[in-house]
């Protein structure tokens, strides 16, 4: 190895983009051998094919990411070079290169929508919790099936490029000249498509012929038609499918065409239904042989209708597609005490099995995922309510034969399978793990096999709820809550390249928010989820729409970069505004008897309206509660705690961004906030008027502490967590800062009891109950071992992910983008050995340490143009510059 390298080049965040808008950013990490390295200077080149396109001249600067491009504005759908080159402080020079395509630009297009004839698809707006499914009565038969589409063109030319831009109202699946394109899962993915509608843009020049071209789509209903959401409402988008397409091709002779799909023919699809929720049901035996080869007989075809659709919310494709990150043969296949035959994936995983065999034709074969089985070692489904059914039919063809279904996406981890025709094993199964997200950066083991475990199971709930959008779980909801979001993100920071993901949820949640400021608790907000917000009384909640301050603060804090500041800090103004107004203008039912001071307080306090508070607060729901229960005991406080909290963020973002009115503004609010909420929540005697953990940890941690209290504060919450025999009773709210503020507090030992506690409810119950996820309720087996129907694989509590890295590992970061990190290995613990490493923006960083009896030995690796500060067991604290660095000593 040279002694200076240059890898991990990134556009936005990603690995060779290929949909890059007009304004955009590089970043690169740097590697050397030497310690105490930094980049001195670096320089970018692009060049369009063999012509520079911009040289930024070299520029004397540390910065490896956030560099915005400066060069003239680029070619639509054109590859561009680019080049970083390095020299650092010792004159050591090193430099990279890569690649990027340009999106479509913005220039209008040239055809239509189509769609296809076809029936509407029933609006469904059953109640929640009826269950269709365990009633045995659905027959599927006011689904609607999917639909081919053949696009016939007809190239006369020799091509020198060509590009097919399509998006769907429901879901596409493509095919050209007979040949299948899955390089994009679930396409056109899952937005607020009245505001925002992706396109995919496919380069297909090596796939055209001079001569008869087909461009074959099948449509299904995906988020448009589908039964979404918790209600499982259908049609939220629209009742019928429809095809958007331009195929445009550039001649080599210069001219260009745009193709469409007004012409195009189209007929019912192999598929009797297909919904992102319930599942699909699949006809081998249907699909016409050769429907998207050219010289196919499509004269019984219909004609599709040319619509007169508006273009404006066609936006082209953000971030990483949905797509199979991993693959691989299932653990077992169990035949069950009730003679069930139910293959085990070995792991919760969110995605779909693929089959293959050898069969005649018209076999039907049923497959049933879940999450879990029944207590007693039977197949049950663990996810109730209708249209939950997570269910696959496979009528198979003749021979031999593999199949997955293209239109849904299932959480489980069993899957029963009935109808299976002869033998069965594990060769005939592939669990497909399908996300967004695959570039992990963050990695943690230790001594303690469960704390491993815990990580693992932390980052396979994440691959499961970073399909399209964050989502709250892969089963029953797929939905974008915010609130699970807010308390995940630094986690998720931890674990993955988060920024590009995040950022285009951001700007979904921005087009969702409301005039008034108001963000709502889900994004995009479907109807199902207004209908819900309806039933509850508001549209939003403290902690949830609170996303739009804290998602964005997660990410900066992580990547250094202010641009997800900059671009989101309008939408929180707004929402902070919102939030000020409710808080202003509600007044509580006793306010006519305060005196004039409390009554001076309340505009302060958010301390009206439904919130969901400290959502599934664990002894409410384990005394057999409800998760509404939890939200009612709570939510005043943890309202106005939040108010003061995001008032505390924002003027933080506003002083990042050198708005320094704003700053103080926020910073007098949260000032003002502080003092009513003292007044208000705080007894005397100094404890609160909601006597539960989550309550004193948000003071703790917010700052909410009458003047020479903390003590006592600390103390009440540390006797809490005694009462509750040494668990934890923290919902959605207040578990992310739990562990911290234990360890802020001078009460280590107690975070660490609480870590290693195998109680319900504890992170190590959930391990040693045999959780391969995180699950939603901390009691989803209950200690009695009764399986309950809930989540399986909900990210939210799997926010002590970063603790673990911070406190366990002892990797943190001192400023935004780890420019300064600290490293204070956490080893009360009681591990032998820990292994942490996280790829902050200026490279790996590592700390790897051990104990052998009394010695603690430690290697340790900062990257380039960052530094340490490092504090080891002895009490010794060093500065350390970057590189590897080996410490020991004893420890006392
Ligand atoms: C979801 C949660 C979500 C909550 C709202 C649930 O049904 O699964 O994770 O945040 O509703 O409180």
């Amino acid at each position: 190895m040279q002694m200076l390298q240059v890898h991990t080049l990134r556009v936005d965040g990603l690995k060779q983009p290929q949909y890059v808008e007009k304004e955009f950013q590089f970043s690169w990490i740097l590697e050397s051998k030497r310690k105490g390295c930094f980049q001195k200077v670096w320089r970018i080149r692009l060049w369009k094919q063999e012509t520079l396109i911009w040289d930024s001249g070299e520029r004397r600067s540390g910065g490896c990411f956030g560099i915005s491009y400066e060069g003239p504005e680029l070619s639509p759908l054109e590859i561009y070079t680019w080049r970083v080159d390095c020299e650092d402080c010792f004159g050591e020079k090193a430099g990279a290169e890569d690649t990027f395509r340009t999106s479509r630009g913005k220039e209008p297009f040239h055809t239509h929508w189509v769609q296809p004839m076809q029936e509407p698809t029933v609006k469904e707006r059953p109640e929640p919790f009826g269950n269709h499914a365990v009633s045995g009565h659905r027959d599927y038969r006011e689904f609607q099936p999917s639909q081919l589409v053949r696009t016939r063109i007809n190239i006369a030319k020799p091509v020198e490029k060509a590009f097919l831009h399509i998006s769907a109202h429901g879901l596409y699946r493509l095919e050209v000249n007979g040949r299948k394109i899955e390089t994009h899962l679930l396409a056109p993915e899952c937005s607020p498509y009245d505001k925002v509608l992706m396109f995919q843009s496919y380069d297909i020049k090596e796939l055209l012929q001079t001569g008869e071209n087909i461009l074959g789509a099948e449509l299904a209903d995906g988020w448009w038609i589908g039964r979404i959401g918790l209600g499982s409402w259908s049609c939220q988008y629209g009742d019928k499918k429809e095809l958007f397409l331009e195929c445009e091709v550039i001649y080599s002779d210069g001219s260009s065409a745009w193709y469409g799909a007004e012409n195009a023919r189209a007929i019912v699809g192999p598929n009797r239904y297909a919904d992102l929720f319930v599942g699909e049901c699949h006809d081998a035996g249907a699909v016409p042989d050769g429907w998207s080869s050219p010289g196919f007989d499509d004269s019984s075809w219909k004609p599709v209708q040319v619509m007169n659709i508006g273009l404006e919310n066609l936006y082209p494709h953000i971030g990483e597609p949905v797509h199979i990150i991993k693959e691989f043969a299932p653990a077992a296949i169990l035949r069950t005490p009730e003679g069930d035959v139910v293959v085990d994936a070995g792991q919760n995983v969110a995605g779909f099995l693929r089959i293959s065999l050898a069969a005649s034709a018209g076999q039907k074969i049923v497959l049933e995922y879940s999450e879990m089985l029944r207590e007693d070692g039977c197949f049950f489904q663990n996810i109730m309510g209708v249209n939950k059914d997570q269910r696959d039919v496979y009528v198979t063809g003749k021979g031999l034969q593999s199949w997955n279904p293209s239109f849904t996406y299932h959480g489980f981890r069993y899957v029963r399978i009935t109808g299976w025709p002869g033998e069965i094993c594990c060769d005939n199964f592939r669990v497909c793990v399908i996300s967004s997200v695959d570039d992990y950066i963050g990695e943690f083991s230790c001594s303690d096999e469960r704390l491993t475990k815990l990580h693992q199971n932390i980052v396979r709930s994440q691959t499961a709820n970073t399909i399209s959008i964050p989502t709250d779980c892969p089963q029953r909801e797929k939905a974008g809550w915010t609130g699970d979001i807010t308390v995940y993100a630094p986690t998720m920071m931890y674990l993955s390249e988060g920024e590009n993901f995040l950022r285009r949820w951001l700007y979904y949640l921005r087009q969702e928010q409301f005039e008034n400021g108001l963000v709502p608790s889900v994004i995009p907000y479907w109807e199902v989820c207004r209908d819900m917000s309806r039933r509850l009384g508001s549209d939003t909640s403290c902690g949830w729409g609170d996303a739009v301050v804290l998602v964005p603060w997660a990410v900066y804090l992580a990547t250094g970069n202010e641009q997800v500041l900059k671009e989101n800090y309008d939408a929180m103004s707004r929402w902070m505004g919102y939030v000020e107004r409710e808080a202003a203008s509600g007044y509580p039912e006793e306010y006519a008897y305060f005196d004039e001071e409390r009554k001076g307080h309340q505009k302060y306090l958010w301390n009206t309206g439904f919130h969901f508070g400290d959502w599934l607060m664990p002894s409410i729901m384990m005394a057999g509660g409800s998760p509404q229960d939890t939200a009612q005991a709570t939510k005043e406080l943890f309202a106005s705690a939040y108010y003061a909290y995001t008032s505390q963020i924002m003027s933080q973002i506003a002083e990042v961004l050198g708005k320094k009115k704003a700053a103080a503004r926020y910073i007098e609010q949260y000032k003002n906030i502080k003092e009513a909420f003292l007044a208000e929540y705080f007894q005397k005697e100094g404890t609160l008027t909601l006597s539960c953990q989550g309550a004193y940890v948000l003071c703790l941690k917010f700052g909410l502490v009458p003047e020479g209290c903390r003590d006592k504060i600390v103390e009440k919450l540390c006797s809490l967590i005694r009462k509750n025999e040494g668990c934890l009773d923290t919902g959605f709210l207040s578990v992310p800062f739990l562990m911290d503020v234990l360890c802020e507090n001078g009460r280590r030992e107690q975070a660490i009891e609480l870590l290693f506690q195998t109680r319900c409810p504890s992170w190590l119950y959930m391990v040693e109950h045999g959780a391969t996820t995180i699950w939603e309720s901390w009691n989803c087996i209950q200690p009695d071992g009764k399986v309950g129907t809930y989540s399986y694989n909900h990210y939210a509590f799997g926010c002590i992910g970063d603790w673990l890295y911070r406190e366990i590992g002892g990797l943190q970061l001192l400023e935004p983008g780890y420019r300064k990190i600290r490293v204070r290995p956490g080893v009360e613990s009681g591990l032998t050995w820990v292994k942490t490493r996280h790829r902050t923006p200026y490279g790996w960083a590592a700390v790897e340490w051990k104990k052998r009896g009394e010695i603690f030995e430690m290697q340790l690796q900062i990257p380039v143009g960052a530094e340490a500060d490092v504090f080891l067991p002895d009490g010794n604290r060093l500065a350390v510059e970057s590189g590897s660095h080996a410490f020991s000593c004893s420890i006392s």
